[in-house]
């Protein structure tokens, strides 16, 4: 079974992994122009947020 992680990137996106491999970044700073992907607005608008990590398994 393939085991699914959300990367919470510190100011930036989600990273959606599977089995290690990032398949998508979330926009979480809602300022993408590409939602609901981020498209690296987060770095202009200034966004602040901790990094962290959900597995699931
Ligand atoms: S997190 Fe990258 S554009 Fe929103």
């Amino acid at each position: 079974m393939s085991e699914i992680e959300f990367d919470f990137a510190k100011d930036g996106p989600i990273l959606v992994k599977k089995s290690e491999k990032v398949e998508y970044a979330l926009c979480r700073c809602g300022h993408s122009t590409k939602k609901p992907f981020c498209s690296g607005a987060h770095a202009a608008a200034g966004f602040k947020a901790d990094a962290t990590k959900l597995e699931l398994k």
